[in-house]
């Protein structure tokens, strides 16, 4: 088959290599589409925990069950799927265990014609969506609603501040946010991914680059934040969460924030919560919750596997707004 083989920090090529040959319990899936995450470029900048070349990246897909191992149930042949990239989160709600990963490293992903998983991380293809948008959901989705839905637990009507809107999970945030009837809010670097924000519900938004945007915004003003860029910014987000607040974080594209006035923490009785990827509860929770609401998700391109190469670089520039999906010949 064609995957994209990462060799070495930044060596990147798409090439041949050996079918993906499914262990006991587990199906190949042989892709239609692939999406890529920030993780994926992570991986790529060598910035990733656990490195292992080559390795093929990829943790979003969705295409036909072609083959199955031994013990998988033969109803998944022939099935249209999407695959839970989150592998063996353990017995906990509250957070995964330590066997957990994500698929695309240390196993090969999907960014090749076709990939090996459990049966365990299919789920039928949701219906209203094309192969692209269901590629794009899994991982940024599934990250979002954990965030927004379990974390947060985000409630009709409350104030929510959704922050870098051009972002795969960020887009998520606020189409889910918005689905469960908050006020949804966001910042972006490009007024244009604001006004693109505007039409998938939120209400308006501010330019994080612009040097007053928070006093704009309104201190004090939102009861839900959903952030995955920490940074600088992070201190920001402090001032305008309201009393009792929470800020729920899953990332940190801009590093550390380099200082945290801890007494706006706890004066202000705001509560910073963790999160990442979601369990298989949040999963199946999630997709029915996209069926129920019709939610398609954002995506901002699509290139042939062949170009994968620049769906990297896309996502490196910050030009994309929502999802970089990866097509493949098949
Ligand atoms: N913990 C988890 O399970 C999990 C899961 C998924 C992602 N993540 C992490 O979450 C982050 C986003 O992932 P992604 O896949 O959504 O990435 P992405 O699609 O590449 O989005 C990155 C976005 O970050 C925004 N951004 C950059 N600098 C910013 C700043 N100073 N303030 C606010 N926003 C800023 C930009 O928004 P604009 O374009 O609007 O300016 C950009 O589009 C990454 O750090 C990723 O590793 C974690």
């Amino acid at each position: 088959m064609r995957a994209l083989l990462l060799t070495a920090v930044n060596e990147l090529q798409v090439t041949t290599v050996p079918d993906p040959v499914p262990a006991a319990g587990e199906a190949v899936v042989t892709l239609r589409a692939a999406a890529l995450n920030h993780r994926d470029l992570w991986i790529k900048l060598g910035q990733y925990a656990g490195l292992r070349w080559p390795c093929i990246p990829g943790s979003d897909g969705a295409g036909v069950v072609t083959a199955l191992g031994a013990g998988a149930p033969a109803a998944w042949l022939g099935r249209e799927v999407v695959i839970n990239p989150g592998l063996d989160w353990g017995a906990s709600a509250a957070a995964q265990g330590e066997q957990f990963s994500i698929l695309g490293l240390p196993r090969a992903g999907t960014l090749a014609e076709q990939v090996a998983v459990p049966v365990g991380q299919l789920a039928p293809k949701p219906a209203h969506l094309t192969w692209e948008e269901a590629a794009a959901l899994p991982l940024a989705g599934l990250t979002a609603w954990r965030a927004v839905m379990t974390r947060a637990a985000v409630q009709p009507g409350e104030r929510v501040l959704v922050t870098g809107i051009g972002g795969g999970v960020a887009l998520f945030a606020l189409q889910l946010a918005v689905a469960q009837g908050a006020e949804v809010w966001v910042t972006s670097s490009a007024d244009e991914k604001i006004a693109r924000a505007v039409a998938h519900g939120a209400r308006g938004g501010f330019r994080y680059t612009a040097p007053d945007w928070a006093q704009a915004a309104g201190p004090g003003r939102f009861a839900v934040i959903v952030d995955s860029a920490g940074g600088a910014g992070f201190e920001a987000l402090v001032e305008l969460a309201a009393p009792g607040g929470r800020i729920v974080l899953c990332g940190a594209t801009r590093g550390n924030p380099p200082g945290l006035t801890l007494r706006k923490v706890f004066w202000r009785q705001l509560s910073i919560l963790g999160t990442t990827m979601g369990s298989p509860a949040d999963w199946e929770a999630m997709l029915a919750f996209v069926a129920r609401h019709r939610l398609q998700p954002v995506v901002s391109s699509v290139l042939p596997l062949a170009q994968a190469a620049e769906a990297f670089a896309r996502m490196e520039r910050g030009d994309q707004c929502g999802k970089l999906v990866v097509r493949m010949a098949t």
